[in-house]
Formats: structure tokens, C-alpha cells, sequence
């Protein structure tokens, strides 16, 4: 069994966890996340400055309380795991210091972590997934910063170091599906990270009642684009407001606008699933919490040829934390893919998501 330490600072979470694995079981021991959310309010948005100093106060009592809840040593550490891309590289260089301070000083591997394989990894934390779930498997990465869509052929103890890279079959040209529910939440006044409201807000609401655009419908395409989206809940949002209707349409608006964006969706899984010839679909990322995205999941899965039920992570590993790094990490631990001694010491933050 190996024990290892995961450390997550990539956006505006604050995250370090415990970890074990062994074959087909991984487990959270402890986990400690800080999030930034109400730090970031004020601004609309997340400011990187911001998000790095509060990172710097607050990584190492994130350490020190994940290791304390898994009731384990540093010194009985396997390996530390770290996310060093893609993301806001000021907040990865705080992770990633702190992860190089540490490996060198105990003298433990250190395993550079992609931000997107550790979303992909959170699928197995406290569940059976791997063995359940058939292979080619669509994987979903569908979160504030990404949508993407991936056609995955191995077990995850061997994925290869760049597969997310030869697996990418469909992406977002313009907004991920997180930024669209966080944009149009803006437009609608809620506060960010403005998903959880519409998905609030939109339950009662009529999702027929306004008409959205559905970008890229041509079947040849596995992109998306959910830019043009935004202008159009612009413009009804004016419309509603000079009307004084708004307050009132409101979970009609917002059932609208998640049925647009959980169709968007659902139409270039299908056609992924359909081409590639998938029998088994997951959904990761902050999104895949989204009630009626599941919920669409759940009553058309059989009718559209897969074998399996889709899968999501844990409702607590959909966002950003620190477990999915470390298991990620484990997953390359057990590869060898890993930096010892003064060759660690030259990991760097990388903000693109090139591998
Ligand atoms: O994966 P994540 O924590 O961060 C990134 O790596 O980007 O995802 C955050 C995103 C935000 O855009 C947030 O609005 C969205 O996930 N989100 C949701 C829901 N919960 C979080 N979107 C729709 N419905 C939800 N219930
Ligand atoms: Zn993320």
C-alpha cells in the first residue's frame, strides 16, 4: 500500500490530502480545503493576486491538518504529489514550492500532477469505479476552466504519462460550460461561482420556457462553444427587466439556460459515445455536480447503447481538492514517473495545459 500526500493550488482552492492506494482501491485519509470563494466575490471573478497570496497563508495549515485527520507522519509518506499545470501560475508556484520544499527536505519522490488527470482520477477516490466501468470509457472534464471530452482505451494504473493529449477528441472553442453557468449567473446577479444558483433557482422552472441557442449542432463536430449563449441570456435578461418580470421568470430563466447548457453537452456525448464506440460514460469536474445534468444522465444512458451506468465522482471530489491530485499521483507513483533529489528541485508551475 502507499501513502501519499497531494497538494492542490492551481485556481482558488487551497487543498492537501492523505491518500492511500493499493490496486483498484483508493482512499481519502484526510482531507483540508480552503476555499477562496468569498475572497473572490467582491470581484466577480477570481483576481490571481489575490488568490496566491491567500495560498501562501494558507497551504502549509492545510498540510499539517490533512496529515493530522489521516493520524500519519511525513516521514511515513510514500511520495507527494503536486499539481504544477495548467492553471494561474502565480497559485501554482505556491504549491509547488511548498511540494519541492518538502520532498527535498524528507527526501521523499515528488510527482508533478496535470491539473485535468487529477479531475480524471477522482472518479476511483472512495468508490469501486475501476472496476465496474467498461473500457473505451468517455471521460467528461467539464469545470470552470475546461470542457473537455476524452476517448480513454486503459485501466488508470496505465495511463500513460501524455494520455490525456492522445485521447482529446472534443473541447470548447470559446467558454467552458462552468464559465457559461458563472457568466449568465453574473448577467442574473448571483453571486460567483454562479452554477449552484441556477441549478437552485432552476428547479420548479420550465426548461422549454425560453428558447437558447445550441451552438455547433452540425453532427461533424465534437466542440463546443457556449459564447453565443451569453448574448442571448444578455438580451432576455434586459427584456425581462424593462418588463419588471424578471424576479418572477427567474427560475423559468434559469431552467432555460442549464437546459441549453446540459444539451450543448449531452448532444456531443452522444455523437462521442456513438463514434468512438464507448460503453462507458463519466463526468468530472465542478459541473458534473449539476442536478439535472445527472438526472438527464441517468434516464437515457441505456437508451443510447451504453453498458454501464454513468459515473461521477463523489459529490465532495467534484471540485478542486487535493484528494484527486494525490491520486492522480499515485496512479504515476506506481509508474515510476517521479523526481528525487536535486532533479526535483527543477520542477516548475506551467500555466498552459500542454503536457
Ligand atoms: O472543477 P472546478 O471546481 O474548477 C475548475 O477546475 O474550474 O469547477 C468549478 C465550476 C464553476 O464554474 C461552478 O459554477 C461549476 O463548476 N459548478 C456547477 C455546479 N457546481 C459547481 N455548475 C452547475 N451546476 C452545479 N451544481
Ligand atoms: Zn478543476
Amino acid at each position: 500500500m502507499n501513502l501519499i500526500l497531494g497538494i492542490e493550488t492551481s485556481c482558488d482552492e487551497c487543498s492537501a490530502a492523505v491518500v492511500t492506494y493499493e490496486p483498484g482501491q483508493l482512499r481519502v485519509q484526510g482531507l483540508a480545503t480552503f476555499s477562496q470563494v468569498r475572497l473572490h466575490q467582491p470581484f466577480g471573478g477570481v483576481v490571481p493576486e489575490v488568490a496566491s497570496r491567500n495560498h501562501l497563508e494558507t497551504v502549509n495549515p492545510m498540510i499539517d491538518q490533512a496529515l493530522k485527520q489521516a493520524g500519519v507522519q511525513t516521514r511515513d509518506l510514500d511520495a507527494i504529489a503536486v499539481t504544477n499545470r495548467p492553471g494561474l501560475v502565480g497559485a501554482l508556484l505556491v504549491g509547488v514550492s511548498a511540494g519541492k520544499a518538502m520532498a527535498y527536505a524528507l527526501q521523499k519522490p515528488l510527482v508533478p500532477v496535470h491539473h485535468l488527470e487529477g479531475h480524471a482520477a477522482s472518479l476511483f477516490l472512495d468508490t469501486d469505479a475501476a472496476s465496474r466501468l467498461e473500457l473505451p470509457l468517455l471521460l467528461a472534464v467539464v469545470s470552470g476552466g475546461h470542457t473537455n471530452l476524452y476517448v480513454v482505451r486503459q485501466a488508470p494504473e496505465l495511463w500513460p504519462p501524455d494520455f490525456l493529449k492522445r485521447s482529446l477528441v472534443g473541447r470548447s472553442r470559446d467558454d467552458a460550460a462552468g464559465e457559461a453557468f458563472d457568466k449568465t449567473a453574473k448577467l442574473l446577479g448571483f453571486p460567483y461561482p454562479g452554477g449552484v444558483w441556477i441549478d437552485r433557482t432552476a428547479q420548479g422552472g420550465n426548461p422549454r420556457a425560453f428558447e437558447f441557442p445550441r451552438a455547433l449542432p452540425q453532427k461533424a463536430t465534437l466542440d463546443f462553444s457556449f459564447s453565443g449563449l451569453k448574448t442571448a441570456v444578455a438580451l432576455q435578461t434586459e427584456a425581462l427587466k424593462r418588463a419588471g418580470t424578471l424576479d418572477e421568470r427567474l427560475p423559468d430563466l434559469c431552467a432555460s439556460i442549464q437546459e441549453a447548457i446540459v444539451d450543448a453537452l449531452l448532444t456531443k456525448m452522444w455523437l462521442a459515445v456513438r463514434e468512438h464506440g464507448c460503453r462507458s460514460l463519466a463526468i468530472v469536474g465542478g459541473v458534473a455536480a449539476n442536478s439535472r445534468l445527472r438526472g438527464r444522465l441517468d434516464a437515457e444512458w441505456k437508451k443510447r447503447g451504453l453498458e454501464t451506468e454513468p459515473f461521477f465522482p463523489k459529490m465532495d471530489y467534484c471540485t478542486d481538492n487535493a484528494a484527486m491530485i494525490a491520486a492522480a499521483g499515485a496512479f504515476r507513483f506506481r509508474q515510476g514517473h517521479h523526481l528525487r533529489g536535486a532533479e526535483l528541485l527543477g520542477l516548475n508551475a506551467l500555466p498552459n495545459p500542454e503536457i
